[in-house]
């Protein structure tokens, strides 16, 4: 509901999105009015998104999976395309599923899965102190915990050889082509979120290497990574063990990969 009276201006602010480059000003105009609580903080809005600010940070949210979730400024704005690894990692995991939400960020994913599982206990992690102080408000509403550390690091030792589900959107660009990326994300995203080293899978063959000591018998491990990364994610998969199976959906360039633990 917007704040303001329906003759509310909204022209101008349209104006002002379409000329710094807005594809969608109308839909956005629309929510920032709408969040705005009075005129000097919506001008404020503006020109924070007309200067190139993700619109999500402007918002202080976005919605993911149906579900608003908190993205303060400077931390990763989840994708709507990571909706299709949620629902991959619900379709394999059984009630009171253990599930591990790795390089979490907001915690989007972790929150999303927990709103679509019969009671799952959800442990995330994430290096950065912004993304853990928005994920433990994400996740505050599940049975989950939210860890500041290095991958499984900070993880409880009880949990080792018990989860059933790994989920991780590690950072995945290869060093090279963060200068290609749109400035919303090169500009507002924390390099560690992105980065993923010269092709890109040095987090990534991480969270492989060590997910096999986790993962509990028939316990499975999801990665989004790029469609040209897949080649070296499996082969990842294939050398600890786990034995892995893409899967794509038209119209993204990204893919999930899934491993599942030997029995
Ligand atoms: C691409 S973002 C994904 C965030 C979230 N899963 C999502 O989809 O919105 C990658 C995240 O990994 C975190 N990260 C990078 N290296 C990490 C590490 N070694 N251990 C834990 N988290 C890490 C970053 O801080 C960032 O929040």
């Amino acid at each position: 509901m917007s704040n303001f009276p329906e003759s509310h201006p909204q022209l101008p602010i349209v104006t002002t999105l379409r000329a710094a480059g807005c594809v969608f000003a109308e839909d956005e105009a629309r929510l920032l009015v709408a969040d705005a609580t009075n005129p000097e903080e919506l001008a404020a809005m503006v020109a924070r998104r007309a200067a190139g600010e993700p619109l999500e940070h402007v918002l202080g949210w976005a919605e993911f999976l149906g579900i608003r979730m908190t993205v303060d400024a400077g931390v990763f704005v989840p994708r709507r395309r990571t909706e299709f690894l949620v629902r991959e990692a619900a379709a394999l995991a059984r009630p009171r599923a253990v599930v591990v939400d790795l390089c979490c960020g907001s915690g989007a994913v972790g929150a999303a899965i927990a709103s679509v599982l019969d009671r799952p206990r959800v442990h995330a992690v994430d290096i950065d102190p912004a993304a853990v102080r928005c994920a433990r408000r994400n996740l505050a509403g599940a049975d989950g915990r939210v860890y500041s550390g290095d991958l499984y690091q900070p993880l409880p030792e009880a949990l080792r050889g018990r989860v059933d589900v790994v989920v991780a959107i590690a950072p995945y660009v290869p060093t090279g082509a963060i200068s290609m990326m749109p400035p919303e994300a090169r500009e507002h995203e924390p390099r560690t979120a992105l980065d993923g080293g010269a092709d890109g899978l040095d987090v990534v063959r991480r969270v492989v290497a060590e997910a096999p000591d986790w993962l509990g018998p028939h316990g499975h491990l999801l990665l989004e990574t790029s469609r040209r990364q897949v080649p070296g994610t499996l082969d990842a998969f294939a050398r600890h063990g786990l034995v892995p199976r893409v899967v794509d959906l038209d119209g993204l360039h990204s893919s999930v990969v899934i491993g599942t633990g030997p029995g």
